[in-house]
């Protein structure tokens, strides 16, 4: 699909042909899995297509770029490992020793330790604030020195919301750049660089992926300089994600809308039923009237996604005798995909953070609503919040 037709065209359909004309020697419909690591040159220097080695490019790595760099209506999509991998590249990318990020209170664990742990270490001054307050971000910037505003909207795992449009001019006020996490929400939802931000993260991981079969990472970027910035590092650091991996990552892209659709279904009916059951004492849904961001939630995102996160009224120990109990929910880490997941973050996700601020509730399950038949979902949660 030429540039020109992916700018017009709706989500499903960038999602389905954005990054890929049919093979000009096969016809191949979808994009092959490239499994070379070199390229053969026609005389020193004389690339095809400028493929010269498979950490630099693979066609089926520039194939997903380019859908990712659409669907999330930006200009260029890079795609690495993992999602840490795409963060720690784009902290080394755009930030140097002695520099300063604003960073959420409740982020996705494994993105604190990285930062806390990591990039810490490395140099990087580090202030945590709730994101869901404008000015309390504001208060944490350092001027001159914070180079980062970072997000993520939802947090993980307590679903918390920021304000990206209102963030960007605090962020870009301060000469800084506004980082969105969209893992949770997926670009069907949101489109953060719409909004404002200058940067989306993702773990493809999840939604993106959408089949828990393949780890994967992704950045996509607007501006012509930072994308020359984040292609050096990309290249320079290596932590690319390889051809199997492209492949299925852009398999699972081709179908977000539809599944995404079905998961906010799903986990609508989920927090139907859940609010009003008696062994469970709150429900975090930021399609919830009194959830604290839902009129933010309204206004820039599509629907509310497919993540619920609730507190029971029996403490740690039914938290966990129910993550034990669910048969349809998989107990197990991660998100995202067709199945649905239970986990309790205080032990499993979020034990990584635990002693800090950004510990979570003992008491607190995560769901992440797959798209199984809801009724089966339903009577599944049922048994285990009895006891059965
Ligand atoms: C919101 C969010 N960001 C980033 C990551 C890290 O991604 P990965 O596990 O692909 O390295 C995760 C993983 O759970 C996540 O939930």
């Amino acid at each position: 699909m030429t540039q020109e037709h992916a700018d017009k065209s709706g989500f499903e359909t960038r999602a389905i042909h954005a990054g890929y004309e049919p093979d000009p020697s096969t016809g191949a419909v979808i994009p092959p899995i490239f499994a070379t690591s070199t390229y053969k040159q026609d005389g020193v220097g004389g690339l095809r297509g400028g493929y010269e080695y498979s950490r630099s490019a693979n066609p089926t790595r520039t194939a997903l770029e380019g859908a990712l760099a659409a669907v999330e209506d930006g200009e260029r999509g890079f795609a690495f490992a993992s999602g840490l991998a795409a963060e720690d590249t784009l902290v080394r990318a755009l930030c140097r020793p002695g520099d300063h990020v604003v960073f959420p209170d409740d982020a996705y664990g494994g993105t604190h330790r990285l930062f806390a742990q990591v990039e810490q270490a490395w140099g990087l001054g580090l202030t945590t604030a709730a994101v869901s307050d404008v000015d309390a971000v504001r208060a944490a910037i350092r001027p001159g020195e914070t180079k980062l505003v970072w997000l993520e909207t939802p947090t993980n795992p307590l679903l918390t919301i920021a304000d990206i449009e209102a963030m960007a001019a605090v962020a870009h006020d301060a000469a800084s750049l506004l980082v969105v996490d969209n893992t949770f929400a997926t670009p069907y939802l949101q489109q953060p660089l719409t909004l404002g931000a200058d940067i989306v993260v993702h773990s493809t991981t999840k939604y993106v992926g959408g089949h828990s079969d393949v780890v994967g990472g992704a950045l996509v970027v607007r501006d012509h300089d930072l994308a020359e910035r984040i292609g050096f590092h990309q290249n320079a650091m290596g932590a690319v994600a390889g051809p199997f991996d492209c492949f299925l990552t852009h398999r699972g892209l081709k179908t977000l809308g539809v599944r995404m659709d079905r998961h906010c279904d799903n986990a609508e009916r989920v927090v139907e039923f859940l609010t009003g059951h008696s062994a469970v004492i709150d429900v975090t849904y930021p399609g919830l009237p009194d959830h604290p961001g839902h009129e933010i939630a309204a206004r820039q995102m599509r629907r509310y996604g497919g993540m619920v996160s609730f507190r029971v009224a029996g403490g740690e120990e039914q938290a966990l005798a129910v993550c034990d109990r669910t048969r349809v929910f998989t107990l197990a880490e991660s998100l995202g995909g067709i199945e649905s997941l239970i986990e309790h973050p205080g032990r499993m996700t979020h034990a990584s953070v635990a002693g800090t601020e950004l510990e979570v509730p003992a008491d607190l399950i995560r769901l992440s609503v797959g798209i199984e038949t809801v009724d089966d979902l339903l009577a599944d949660l049922d048994r285990a919040l009895s006891g059965g």
